[in-house]
């Protein structure tokens, strides 16, 4: 593997610091000077900034002040560190509202929100387009050649927030005519319109779905709209990014939150030169163990690096201490787990280690969430030493930036599939029938994903547009949406000697939620996976009395949610269902299909199937964890490799005590010593061994 470029070439270490808003402090008399002393006694070199700032950097409408700005981007290089430069875009000031109140979001219905809080604003509305344009351009002409500004980040946290406005209205009848190529008939097809009585005359009678209506009706409606909604943010993302590029090459992202689900972070992406997340962990949950809270984490890390094809991605916050929002999970954070937080995401392709906040605010919402530099304004402060300790050992770590993890590994994560399998985001946009939780999309992948996690086997989460063939096996959640692109892809990279999993729920619908006619998996699957699928049960509610298991080599495994009913057509049998009244009909089947393998896993699995499948098929597959470091149940262990250079991050993901085991020389990159044998971590340990 080769190592990837590093993010800033004149800058190429880890970042570690964080969101900063100098414009809250100017009334206070030694605070700008002291952020600066701090800075380089926590071990910092970073500071984002201006993602709060419209208001001072444009106090009217078309006046601009960039004084405060220009002054601290100078004083932060001249002392050694890095911005990464916000556009402001997620907050308008007040001037802005009063005079164009049209740009706030409407709800659905009918009213215009008030100015309150922030990511308020109609992305569609043509008078917040220009003035987003505006102020962008002006700090790309500004800033976009200081040699402080390695890198910029648009708006925060775009949130895709359904506007009913006039202009949104208008604008997704437009959208409709020209997917449907001003085709009715097309349209009224494709939305299976006549259900009800629904038949469109006109493009000009098509209005978002909405709550008034009540019942679900159209569900191709809904499934576009929420498209439209998406392709509403990829498209500001697009206005923002073009007006930081016509003056600035430093590269662009904006900060993603974790799995958010309401627009389609992949087509956003496009737009970016890297990746960036905010992740919270809290560590404090009492249902869920260190190690499977430390298996999301890994694999929202997994996430975010393979949306700019495996390419390491930038935490941009984190929570040095308390987090001021999750309510269920108050306790602060001990030094250990801060240490331990931070060495997670970047064993799994994080570049950095920034906070949310620097400094903790006077007053507003968030003056009592964790910040490095806390009200007592010191260096002697608990959580600044913690960060100043991290600080310290990324110092060590430049050797790592730009290396990626070489999974063999893949599951498939699609938006689409996502909006169309389940109702929890708007319960009217729910698409029928088949909607709702007990789909078991996410839980699927979550389940994988773990499995795979505990074997320490990487494993990349990845969109249906990324080549399957550097993968030995593939497993494909429910992909309920099928095309015949999709369905060609699968067949050419099992025909090629591949291996593709896949599981309840394939290939019935096509791209506007129709149901395909003449057997399903559809689009010629049956064919690849040697079998057909008649019906889909459903164990989910919690109330259900009947109760069903599936036998897998000498174990019963729950069905707790949907079960296909399988009728085998060529496939050979692996498992079967132990009761209800298809008992004995495949759960899990085995089909040859050319060179290569389909399997077909008919239920959602729990978690202790997902973990015996993979790990039989992984050992069939001949894919095994990295030998030359071994450890204790709860020991992970994750390999950072380019170049030719290794680097294993070993990790005691749990509150107890574990060993692990060096089976090669290695060195200690944190203390420099030579390691082999076994050794011993303690709660939330972990070391960073070089090969
Ligand atoms: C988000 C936002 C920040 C801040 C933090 C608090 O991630 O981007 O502005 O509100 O949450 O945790
Ligand atoms: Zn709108």
């Amino acid at each position: 593997m080769k190592k990837f470029p590093p993010l800033s070439k004149d800058f190429p270490h880890f970042l570690i610091g964080g969101d900063y808003n100098p414009e809250q402090w100017v009334t206070e008399e030694g605070i700008l000077d002291r952020d600066i002393e701090l800075m380089k006694e926590g071990n910092c070199n970073e500071f984002t900034m201006g993602i709060f700032a419209w208001d001072t950097l444009e106090p009217e409408e078309g006046v601009f002040d960039f004084s405060l700005y220009d002054e601290r981007l100078d004083t932060i290089y001249k002392n050694g560190g890095r911005v990464i430069l916000a556009t402001p875009t997620a907050s308008h000031p007040r001037w802005m509202n009063e005079k164009y109140p049209e740009i706030m979001l409407t709800n659905n219905l009918g009213i215009r929100h008030e100015y309150h809080s922030r990511v308020f604003q109609c992305l569609r509305n043509p008078i917040f387009k220009e003035k987003a344009r505006i102020i962008d351009e002006k700090l790309a002409e500004r800033y976009g050649n200081h040699p402080a500004v390695i890198g910029w980040h648009l708006n925060n946290e775009y949130r895709a927030h359904d506007c009913y406005c006039p202009e949104c209205r208008r604008q997704f009848r437009e959208w409709v005519r020209k997917k449907y190529n001003n085709d009715l008939d097309l349209l009224n097809h494709e939305w299976w319109t006549p259900f009800w009585s629904h038949r469109y005359q006109s493009f000009d009678q098509i209005d978002p779905p909405n709550a008034q209506i009540g019942e679900t009706s159209i569900t191709g409606l809904s499934l576009d709209w929420r498209r439209f909604v998406s392709d509403s943010v990829v498209d500001f993302v697009k206005l923002e990014s073009d007006a930081i590029r016509k003056y600035s090459s430093r590269p662009i992202t904006t900060n993603c939150m974790g799995r958010f689900d309401r627009y389609d972070h992949r087509k956003m992406a496009k737009h970016l030169d890297f990746y960036s997340d905010d992740s919270y962990p809290s560590w404090f949950s009492s249902t869920r163990t260190i190690s499977d809270q430390c298996a999301t984490w890994a694999q929202i890390s997994s996430f975010c690096r393979n949306m700019k094809g495996g390419k390491p991605y930038i935490l941009m916050e984190s929570a040095p201490g308390i987090n001021a929002w999750q309510n269920s999970f108050r306790p602060n954070k001990s030094t250990e787990a801060q240490l331990f937080e931070a060495m997670l995401f970047v064993a799994n392709g994080a570049e950095s280690v920034l906070y949310f906040q620097w400094r903790k605010g006077r007053g507003g919402g968030e003056k009592y969430h964790g910040a490095i530099v806390d009200h007592l304004g010191t260096s002697e402060h608990r959580v600044f030493r913690a960060v100043k300790q991290v600080g310290a050992m990324l110092k060590k770590m430049d050797g790592v930036i730009g290396t990626g993890i070489d999974a063999k590994v893949a599951i498939t994560h699609d938006y689409e599939t996502l909006w169309a399998l389940n109702s929890y985001i708007n319960h009217w946009e729910g698409l029928g029938g088949r909607s709702g939780k007990q789909n078991g999309y996410m839980e699927t992948i979550n389940a994988l994903f773990s499995a795979c996690w505990k074997q320490n086997i990487p494993a990349d989460v990845i969109g249906y547009e990324e080549a399957f063939e550097k993968y030995k096996v593939v497993f494909m959640p429910s992909p309920y949406i099928m095309t015949e692109a999709l369905a060609n892809k699968i067949k050419t990279y099992v025909k090629n000697g591949g291996t593709l999993v896949t599981f309840h729920m394939t290939a019935m619908v096509n791209e506007n939620d129709l149901a395909y006619l003449g057997g399903m998996p559809a689009c010629g699957l049956r064919e690849v996976f040697g079998l057909r699928v008649d019906e889909t049960s459903d164990y989910s509610t919690s109330n259900c009395a009947i109760k069903n298991s599936v036998l897998y080599g000498k174990k019963s495994y729950p069905v707790t949610a949907n079960a296909d009913i399988t009728v085998l057509e060529g496939a050979e049998k692996l498992g079967e269902y132990e009761s209800d009244f298809f008992r004995g009909a495949s759960a899990v089947s085995k089909n040859v299909y050319g060179k290569g393998v389909a399997y077909h896993v008919a239920f959602c699995p729990d978690q202790s199937f997902a973990d015996d499948f993979t790990s039989d098929l992984f050992g069939d597959l001949n894919i095994s964890a990295p030998s030359a470091v071994t450890g204790d149940e709860f020991v992970r262990v994750v390999c950072r490799e380019g170049d030719g250079e290794e680097y294993y991050f070993v990790l005691n993901c749990s509150e107890t005590e574990q060993t692990y085991t060096v089976h090669e020389p290695l060195t200690d990159l944190l203390s420099g010593n030579a390691v082999t044998g076994t050794h011993t971590l303690p709660a939330f340990g972990f070391a960073v061994l070089k090969k």
